[in-house]
């Protein structure tokens, strides 16, 4: 009999000729091409699929567990820090407790793969405070290469409620998943920076005045679980979501969670807090400058959960992110050291540059101070340090490779202030 005939039909594997009385005995058949598979070969291909699968997810497992007991031995906090202090001036507080967070999330992940009893070591998400331009993202985004681990930043202020228009809380997590490479495992180990988490602060915070604000609030709640830990399901980017779209899903169990922002006022809140409890013990008031404002420097340090649940963060997610990590502000001195000494410091940047085109770069000691002075008037921290000098180094970039003859050039403060034109000698 022929096997396109629905009562005897050949399964195209095994060869074994079936006796069917419908067609649903013989699942897969094409009676252009006579190819068809029996129940029992179907079965036994699924079989072992799963069973292949299983194995895969195993050795995932092992793989991990053997890369995060490596990890444990190479990131020791003393050497993370020693990895930030090549890239960032100063922050050292904020560096300390960065790397201690880091090692402890790496332990807590071996602990999780060793102990299966369920008795978890807390996660360790951080909370970041400080001015804009001070580092933040910055710092967060060497850790991510040292720790050679996915980053991905996201702005909380454009997240939404789902049901509201803008992007859902799970697009953290999918920025995450891109910047992995859509690599599942390596995204459930990586770090998920929320950036200006400040803008999600309840309105009715003391620091805002008193609308109501069900929206930012509802962000918040929505990211409760995101960053305690769930399975978090999105759909590829660009696709609608709709009910048969296919999903990604993600355990965010492993992802270490990041916020971050300005807290611009948190220094007000905090002061106001020691005051009252200094003027009960009679301490005096040495937490405000002799300009009568809050010394942000001093004070920073000293923020509590209660002061960040009074600038409008609700307390179920302060409970979620139990290390605060404070940066301070970036003084005249800070900002040279920017210019100079890091790694990747726009001043060496520049001299490496124009050293290809045989030319040597010097900038003044005062030019130096006069663009550090300038950044402090724009109030952007070090974020400003890099425009000012490019703004100087155009004309020059664009002038030196006109002739081949070696030259020096030098940049003084008329330069940075008046937009004198650099004094260039031959060598
Ligand atoms: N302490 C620092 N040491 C070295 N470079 C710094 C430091 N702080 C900031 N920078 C440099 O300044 C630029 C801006 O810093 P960064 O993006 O980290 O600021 P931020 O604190 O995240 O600010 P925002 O709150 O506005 O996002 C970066 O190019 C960074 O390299
Ligand atoms: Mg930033």
């Amino acid at each position: 009999m022929p096997n396109n005939s629905y009562s005897q039909m050949q399964c195209s594997l095994c060869r074994k000729v079936v006796n069917t009385h419908s067609r649903y005995d013989f699942p897969v058949y094409d009676p252009r091409t006579g190819f068809g598979l029996c129940k029992q070969c179907i079965k036994d291909l699924n079989n072992a699929i799963s069973a292949h699968e299983d194995t895969e997810a195993k050795d995932h497992a092992i793989e991990a567990a053997e890369e995060i007991t490596s990890e444990i031995s190479r990131i020791r906090p003393h050497i993370i820090k020693d990895y930030l202090d090549q890239y960032i001036v100063n922050q050292d507080r904020a560096k300390k407790v960065l790397a201690v967070a880091v090692y402890n999330h790496y332990k807590r992940m071996k602990y999780g793969l060793d102990n299966k009893d369920g008795d978890d070591i807390e996660k360790s998400n951080v909370i970041m405070l400080g001015p804009s331009g001070c580092g933040k993202t910055a710092l967060l985004m060497h850790l991510a290469k040292l720790l050679n681990i996915p980053f991905a930043v996201t702005d909380a202020s454009s997240l939404t409620e789902a049901g509201f228009v803008g992007s859902d809380v799970e697009v953290a997590v999918r920025n995450l998943y891109y910047a992995a490479d859509k690599d599942i495992s390596r995204t459930e180990h990586g770090i998920i920076y929320l950036d200006e988490f400040d803008k999600l602060a309840r309105k009715s915070g003391e620091n805002n005045s008193i609308t109501a604000d069900p929206g930012h609030e509802g962000v918040q709640q929505a990211l409760l679980k995101m960053i305690e830990g769930g399975v978090v399901e999105f759909t590829a980017q660009g696709q609608r979501k709709h009910p048969e779209a296919p999903t990604i899903k993600i355990n965010t169990t492993n992802i270490l969670f990041i916020v971050g922002g300005a807290f611009v006022g948190i220094d007000k809140i905090i002061a106001k807090r020691i005051k009252k409890q200094d003027t009960a013990i009679g301490f005096g008031a040495e937490v405000i400058g002799k300009d009568n404002k809050p010394k942000f420097n001093e004070l920073i340090h000293k923020v509590r959960p209660e002061d960040l649940m009074k600038f409008g963060i609700i307390p179920e997610i302060i409970g979620r992110l139990p290390v605060i990590c404070t940066l301070e502000t970036l003084d005249e001195d800070a900002l040279l050291r920017i210019l100079t000494e890091p790694k990747n410091a726009p001043v060496r940047q520049y001299e490496k540059l124009l050293k290809m085109d045989n030319v040597e770069l010097e900038f003044e000691e005062t030019a130096l101070k006069a663009v550090a002075q300038k950044a402090i008037k724009r109030k952007t921290g070090a974020r400003s340090l890099k425009g000012i000098i490019e703004d100087v180094m155009l004309d020059i970039m664009f002038d030196i490779p006109k002739s081949d003859t070696p030259r020096k050039v030098i940049i003084t403060a008329e330069c940075i202030n008046d937009g004198a034109e650099p004094i260039i000698k031959e060598l």
